[in-house]
């Protein structure tokens, strides 16, 4: 009762839903509120660097935060402080960004923003689309101008992994093709970079750059490289995200993230 709750507070369009996006949005709050301990490091890690790059700027009007979330791993009120706007863009809007932008009407607004541009038009043909057929609604969609407009610092969060994923795990051709959610992440992010690519201010981009399994004696058992997957070359920063620890995952192991900043610009 209390997940249905929370789940109807989210601020998220019925199309969005359908594909999956309120419920990931509701499973990061909960599994965060579960290991906040574990996640600690990585959340203070990434608000320095973004506050980090903020003063970087030479001027100081808009900061776009896609993905932004729960605003975890963003420092809302220190971007308050320094630019005249924040904008919280997420097509998932949860109560913690709301809340945000009460404490700061004058500065922060929260945006129900898809930015990968193709959901609406993915979930108008969600039961017919074939497996074949979905990562070309990635590729080709146009998420358009910036919400709120042209931006100083732009900073994606953690979410170029999830915009073809998500809802590529949502579609009912997946049941024919196991691997349609990963073609339709690559074709997202791809999607992605080429958007951020055209943007004219200093760029921020972190994502997850490898998986690691760790055993329970503390050795690595298995690690996989994410990032290369979307063309991403090594990455500017790196640190270390204690995602999920025994036995959020597994009982075996724990799974830890590398996750990479990559910036653009500026
Ligand atoms: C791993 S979370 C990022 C965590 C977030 N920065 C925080 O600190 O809470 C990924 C975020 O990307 C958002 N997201 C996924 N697909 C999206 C899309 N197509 N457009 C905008 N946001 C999206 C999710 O709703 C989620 O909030």
């Amino acid at each position: 009762m209390r997940d249905l709750i929370r789940s109807w507070r989210v601020n998220c369009p019925p199309w969005a839903r359908q594909l999956g996006l309120a419920r990931e949005h509701l499973a990061i709050a909960q599994r965060h509120s579960r290991v906040r301990a574990a996640w600690a490091s990585h959340l203070e890690t990434s608000q320095r660097l973004i506050l980090e790059m903020a003063a970087r700027c030479p001027s100081r009007e808009r900061v776009l935060i896609i993905g932004a979330g729960d605003c975890l791993d963003v420092p809302v009120a220190g971007l308050a402080e320094l630019f005249t706007r924040v904008t919280l863009a997420d097509i998932a809007v949860g109560t913690e960004a709301r809340r945000w932008a009460q404490q700061f009407p004058a500065r922060v607004e929260c945006v129900n923003w898809d930015a990968s541009g193709a959901l609406a038009a993915l979930a108008k043909v969600r039961d017919q689309l074939s497996a074949a057929d979905a990562p070309a609604f990635f590729t080709h969609a146009n998420p358009g101008p910036p919400p709120g407009g042209e931006a100083d610092l732009v900073v994606s969060a953690n979410c170029i992994s999830q915009l073809g994923l998500v809802p590529g795990h949502s579609l009912p051709a997946k049941a024919q093709d196991s691997t349609l959610p990963e073609r339709g992440a690559r074709a997202a992010a791809r999607r992605h970079l080429e958007w951020l690519g055209a943007r004219a201010g200093l760029r921020l981009l972190i994502a997850d750059a490898a998986r690691l399994d760790i055993g329970l004696d503390g050795k690595l058992m298995k690690r996989e490289t994410l990032h290369e997957r979307f063309g991403l070359p090594r990455p500017d920063r790196q640190w270390r995200w204690d995602l999920a620890p025994i036995p959020e995952w597994s009982d075996k192991f724990h799974r830890v993230h590398e996750v990479g900043a990559w910036i653009y610009g500026g």
